[in-house]
């Protein structure tokens, strides 16, 4: 007899866009899926967004809406709560979570800076249960593919260099006040907001030990604010046991210009990973230096698929490390998390950059 799948009963906490594209993944309908999700229920805060919330992208189930997330903690029948807020919220929501004995899959940036994700595994390792940064990058078969033929394979020989940048147009000014894209205190800039992929591309690409025994590189930061929100920011990175450097940026003042979402060099050749942004890579390309005379051709090229939006295997991952009794995804573990964000306070201090918060 086939053994039954670990199902994964989902809180969600919050109905913006984000917690939207989740939530209509975990709703897919996947038989062949090693795992079962349920959406168990939706935190709002109103009852009538979280109504229209499920009517909208939970289809096929029926899951019980409340109008406060405490409602969505204190629900006996909820596995792992999911949190779609701002940055700003999530030290909060992970801490009042983790205080009701709740697993949680919480969006990045994980926190406003480090000293706030160091509080919520703390406060996690003394509860006992699972948390883990929402950085659905990394869970993408793509990057799994890619980190074994750069590292292992070798097939561009030794990767001395790469570079991504996150371009996505915002009229910053002309968002109402209150939005998270405007307002520091919801943690408004490009830095948390996309540079963190642009980040983690680096640190795929440029740390063979991430994110079991990482290093640290020496980071140079640049960050341009416009009307009190930074818009722009530049940073080389330099990995000073292999000499490695990355060169990475994000902004808001304008889309990126090509699909080349990240580009990979080697001693022996080069590989440029494309798609719409760093966080929607669609394929890679591998290109070594030509046997006779100069230049480079094309040795390989890997075309993914989304299922659904994409975020199906963080939310995959997520059940089966809670069904093996895992506290922290082998994928992103808390020490990961936390250099992320020590790096990114880093970049901010040189950038010029500070929240409400990290006077706190
Ligand atoms: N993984 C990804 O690709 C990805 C993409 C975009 C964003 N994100 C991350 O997800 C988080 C949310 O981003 P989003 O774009 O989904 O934001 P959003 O559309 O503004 O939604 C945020 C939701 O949080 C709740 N909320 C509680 N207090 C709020 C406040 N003071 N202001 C605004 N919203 C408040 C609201 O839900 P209720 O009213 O229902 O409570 C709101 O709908 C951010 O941390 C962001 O970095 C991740």
């Amino acid at each position: 007899m086939a053994s039954e799948k670990p199902t994964c009963r989902w809180g969600i906490v919050s109905t913006g866009f984000i917690a939207s594209w989740f939530v209509d993944d975990l709703a897919l309908d996947r038989p062949d899926a090693n795992v079962k999700h349920v959406i168990q229920c939706i935190g709002s805060s109103s009852l009538e967004k979280g109504e229209a919330f499920a009517a909208k992208h939970c289809p096929n189930s029926k899951p019980a809406i409340y109008s406060s997330y405490a409602e969505v903690y204190a629900d006996p029948d909820v596995d792992c709560v999911y949190i779609g807020t701002p940055h700003s919220f999530h030290k909060q929501n992970c801490l009042d979570a983790i205080a009701a004995g709740k697993n949680v899959l919480c969006e990045k940036a994980f926190t406003i800076n480090a000293r706030e994700a160091r509080e919520v595994f703390e406060a996690a390792a003394k509860k006992g249960v699972y948390v883990h940064e929402a950085m659905w990058l990394r869970h993408r078969p793509l990057v799994a593919d890619l980190t074994k033929l750069l590292h292992q394979d070798k097939v561009i020989g030794d990767v001395f260099r790469m570079s991504s940048d996150f371009g996505f147009y915002m009229d910053i000014a002309g968002l109402p006040e209150t939005s998270r894209l405007k307002d520091p205190k919801l943690g408004a800039g490009t830095l948390l907001d996309i540079g963190v992929y642009s980040l983690t591309w680096a640190i795929l690409a440029l740390d063979p030990d991430s994110p079991k025994n990482s290093q640290t590189p020496k980071l140079l930061a640049a960050q341009t604010q416009k009307n009190g929100v930074e818009v722009l920011s530049s940073v080389i990175l330099h990995y000073p046991s292999s000499g490695r450097q990355g060169m990475i940026t994000s902004t808001t003042l304008s889309d990126a210009p090509s699909d080349v979402v990240c580009r990979i060099l080697g001693t022996e050749g080069y590989i440029d990973v494309t798609g719409l942004a760093p966080s929607h890579p669609a394929s890679f390309t591998v290109y070594t230096k030509k046997k006779d005379g100069g230049g480079f051709e094309e040795a390989s090229r890997s075309n993914y698929t989304d299922i659904g939006h994409g975020f199906v295997h963080e939310a995959d991952d997520t059940a089966l490390d809670i069904a093996a009794g895992r506290k922290e995804s082998p994928i992103m573990p808390w020490k990961e998390t936390i250099r992320v964000m020590e790096m990114m306070d880093e970049i901010r201090k040189q950038g010029g950059t500070k929240y409400p918060q990290d006077d706190e």
